[in-house]
């Protein structure tokens, strides 16, 4: 099927991190007896899909996505955060659930093509961005528990504003649990989906008591600090460090992570380190704390609570000048140093 929707445009002014069914979306089937795996894919009105109830995706969870935003810029182009840094990334999670590599340049031309077939749901500058999210998933029927042949990849989008719309604009409240998000030497260094699945209950506990999510640690140690559900910690140290996790198997190598290492390192010559962090360090040497991530930004920690102990962590200026350079490059404010904009 080809064409697109005509789907009613939402309100810019009151733009959530929820779904607006758009106009196009992409999809290409893959069958690794066959060369190219990958057919060229076709664009379709966004819609529901026909997957059959026996597809390992159904009952193993066979299937992985990512998160990259369009903005809107204020002379009217139109730009494209490191698509190629995504398309990386699900190549490498894709391998992890043994899925054949979706190609890069057909990834980033199809979400350029994405942007541009709903280019009328890109939020004005400062009202949102236009969140695409790719996923790769098995679709054939099998019972039993192994490798697959067929696979899907697709790609949607919607405008979308602010995370946590409406949460205290002093920060969020963390509840540091005594326990991993996912095992070590597991998947959770590739963006698959069983890993978010199994959060939800996790920090809806804590929601409900007041929290804006849970911040984990270490599944070995029960010390060191990993993610939040969907985003990478920064402490800044009284020392005037800069500190985030290292990447290993628990960490997801997350795309805002990298962009604001680099931002601190190459354009403010912070002391960067990636290196194992403490609860406790961050408890008795914490001085601001924020979390960065595709659909959180870099958002600012202004409470953590860990056991029976509170930390208000009440200094935010790093963090604003950080986010204050990330979106100058992907508003297409300020030269880009670093390649990363691509203007669809
Ligand atoms: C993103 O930040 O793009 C993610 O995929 C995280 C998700 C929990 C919204």
């Amino acid at each position: 099927m080809t064409g697109q929707n005509n789907n009613p445009l939402p309100d810019w002014d009151t733009l959530t991190f929820s779904l607006t069914e758009t106009d196009c979306m992409y999809r290409s089937l893959g069958d690794t007896e066959r060369e190219p795996v990958w057919d060229e894919g076709e664009f379709m009105p966004f819609q529901g899909i026909t997957i059959s109830p026996a597809a390992a995706l159904m009952s193993y969870g066979v299937g992985v996505f990512e998160g990259l935003k369009a903005q809107r810029t204020t002379d009217g182009r139109i730009l494209l955060f490191r698509p190629d840094a995504n398309a990386v990334r699900m190549r490498n999670s894709a391998e992890r659930l043994m899925m054949p590599p979706f190609p890069i340049e057909q990834f980033i031309d199809s979400c350029v093509a994405v942007v541009r077939r709903n280019e009328r749901f890109i939020p004005p500058p400062e009202y949102g961005s236009l969140y695409l999210r790719p996923m790769q998933h098995a679709v054939e029927p099998q019972l039993g528990l192994g490798p697959c042949r067929h696979f899907a990849t697709h790609i949607f989008c919607s405008p979308v504003g602010s995370y946590f719309r409406g949460g205290s604009p002093q920060g969020v409240r963390l509840k540091v649990l005594e326990q991993g998000r996912v095992a070590p030497g597991g998947t959770g260094w590739a963006k698959a989906m069983g890993n978010y699945a199994g959060a939800i209950w996790v920090a809806q506990q804590w929601k409900d008591q007041g929290f804006d999510d849970v911040l984990y640690l270490d599944a070995h140690h029960l010390q060191y600090l990993t993610e939040t559900s969907g985003s990478n910690p920064f402490v800044l140290l009284k020392s005037g460090a800069l500190v985030t996790p290292p990447l290993d198997s628990q960490i997801l190598p997350g795309v805002t992570r990298d962009s604001t290492l680099r931002i601190a390192r190459d354009l403010l010559s912070l002391d960067v380190q990636e290196r194992e962090l403490s609860i406790q360090e961050v408890l008795e040497e914490g001085e601001e704390m924020f979390c960065t991530g595709t659909a959180w930004t870099l958002l600012n920690v202004r409470e953590v609570v860990h056991k029976d102990e509170v930390k208000l962590l009440e200094k935010d200026d790093l963090r604003m000048e950080l986010l204050e350079i990330l979106r100058g490059i992907q508003t297409g404010e300020r030269e880009d140093p670093f390649d990363w904009i691509r203007e669809v």
